[in-house]
C-alpha cells in the first residue's frame, strides 16, 4: 500500500481553530444559530417529538426532495444525503473509479480530492487556475491533464482558495474536455450562493453534462457547517452506487440534521440564510481590503468573487507553513498557509465574520508581517 497522504489543512485547523483567540481560517461565513433556522417556537415543539430513529439512509424525502428541486428536471431519485460535503466528495470517488484510474484535478483546490484519490490509490494530474491570468483556467494545462487514461475531472466551483466563479465558457471547456475521453465530471459547488458581487448563483455544472456529480452541503453559503449535510446530485443508477458506499461509512445522516436541513432548504428560510450569508462577505471584504491595502506592496491579491476567503500574495522570504505556525504561536491566531493548497507564499484568510473579530485577527497577522519585514 503506498504512504497515507494526510489532508494537512484539516489537520491544523482541527488542532488549532477551536483554540486561538483569533480563527480566521474557515472558508465559510460566522455560523448560523438554530434559533435563525426554527424562530417559531410551534416549530420548535415539534422538533422536540422527533424520535431518534435511523433516519431514511439516503435523507429524508422531504429532504431529498428541496434539494431536487434546486436542479431542474431533477427528482429525489437523484439526491443521496450525505454527511457534508466531505462524504458526498469522498464517497464519489468509491463509486465513479476503480484504483489506478486516472484522474484529473483543478488546482489551487480544497486537497480532499487530490489527497483522498492518491489514498484510494488513484493516479492524480493537476490542471491550473493561473493566477497571473486572474485566476482564470488556464486551458492548455486542462488540455495536458486529460488523457485517453483520464476517468474523471474534478472541479471547485466558485473556487477554494481563490474564489474564482468560472465563466460559462470556461465550464464549457471542463465539460469538453471530460467529453472529450468519456470521463465523469464531479463538481464541487459548496460556495454557489456565496458571491460578493452578485445576487445571481453561480450556475451548477447540473443539465450541461450526463456524466456528472454535482455536490455540495449546507456548509458554505448556507452557514450551517454543524448540521453536517451534504449531497450528491447525479444519474440514478450511480446515485444508488453512493449509496451503497455511504453504509459502509456513515448510514444516515443525524434525524435532527434532516429535519433542520429540509428546514434550511425550504423556499422561506432558504433566500434569507443566503442573503445572510452574502452580507457576511459584503460587510467583511471591505475591512479586508482596507486592511491589505495599508500593507502597500507587501500584499497583493486578485479579488475573490465569491467565498468568504482571500488569497493575498505576501512578498517576503518566508514559507507560509512556517508563517502560520509563528502566527499561532506568537499572536493566537490561525489562518491557512498556501502550502496546504500547494501555493507557497500565499496565505487564505476568511472575512465573513463579525467586524470586531475580523479586524481583532487581521491586527494579529499585521504584527507578524511587520515582524517579520522589520
Ligand atoms: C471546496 C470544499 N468542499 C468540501 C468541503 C467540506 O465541506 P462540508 O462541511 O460540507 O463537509 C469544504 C470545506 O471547507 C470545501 O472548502
Amino acid at each position: 500500500m503506498s504512504k497515507f497522504q494526510p489532508f494537512v489543512m484539516e489537520r491544523m485547523m482541527s488542532k488549532w481553530e477551536n483554540q486561538v483567540d483569533y480563527n480566521l481560517s474557515e472558508s465559510g461565513v460566522h455560523p448560523a444559530t438554530v434559533r435563525d433556522l426554527v424562530p417559531d417556537p410551534a416549530q420548535v415543539d415539534q422538533l422536540l417529538s422527533t424520535e431518534f430513529v435511523y433516519s431514511q439512509a439516503n435523507g429524508i424525502p422531504e429532504l431529498r426532495e428541496r434539494i431536487a428541486a434546486l436542479y431542474p428536471g431533477a427528482t429525489p431519485e437523484n439526491v443521496l444525503v450525505t454527511v457534508g460535503c466531505i462524504e458526498a466528495n469522498f464517497i464519489s470517488l468509491q463509486t465513479l473509479l476503480e484504483p489506478g484510474d486516472e484522474i484529473a484535478v483543478m488546482a489551487p483546490n480544497y486537497l480532499q480530492v487530490w489527497g483522498a484519490a492518491q489514498n484510494l490509490g488513484m493516479v492524480v494530474r493537476t490542471f491550473d487556475l493561473a493566477s497571473e491570468q486572474g485566476w482564470a483556467l488556464d486551458v492548455d494545462s486542462l488540455a495536458r491533464a486529460v488523457t485517453d487514461r483520464t476517468k474523471l475531472v474534478a472541479v471547485c466551483n466558485p473556487n477554494n482558495p481563490t474564489g474564482h466563479i468560472m465563466s460559462s465558457g470556461e465550464m464549457d471547456a471542463v465539460v469538453a474536455a471530460a467529453d472529450r475521453v468519456g470521463a465523469w465530471l464531479l463538481a464541487d459547488e459548496v460556495y454557489s450562493g456565496a458571491e460578493r458581487l452578485t445576487d445571481e448563483e453561480t450556475p451548477s455544472f447540473w443539465g450541461r453534462y450526463d456524466k456528472l456529480f454535482a455536490n455540495n452541503s449546507v456548509s458554505k453559503a448556507y452557514g450551517l457547517p454543524g448540521l453536517r449535510v451534504g449531497w450528491i446530485v447525479g444519474p440514478p443508477a450511480e446515485v444508488d452506487k453512493a449509496w451503497a458506499r455511504h453504509e459502509y461509512t456513515t448510514i444516515s445522516v443525524a434525524t435532527l440534521s434532516n429535519q433542520l436541513a429540509a428546514i434550511a432548504l425550504s423556499p422561506e428560510v432558504r433566500p434569507k440564510l443566503l442573503q445572510r450569508t452574502r452580507d457576511y462577505i459584503r460587510r467583511g471584504y471591505p475591512i479586508f481590503e482596507e486592511w491589505l491595502r495599508s500593507h502597500g506592496d507587501l500584499l497583493s491579491i486578485v479579488p475573490p468573487g465569491a467565498a468568504a476567503i482571500a488569497f493575498p500574495r505576501y512578498a517576503l522570504d518566508v514559507n507560509s507553513t512556517t508563517f502560520v505556525e509563528r502566527l499561532i504561536k506568537e499572536k493566537n491566531a490561525l489562518v491557512a498557509p498556501g502550502d496546504h493548497f500547494n501555493v507557497d507564499q500565499h496565505l487564505r484568510i476568511s472575512f465573513g465574520l463579525p467586524a470586531d473579530y475580523l479586524r481583532g485577527g487581521l491586527e494579529r497577522i499585521h504584527q507578524l508581517l511587520t515582524d517579520i519585514a522589520d
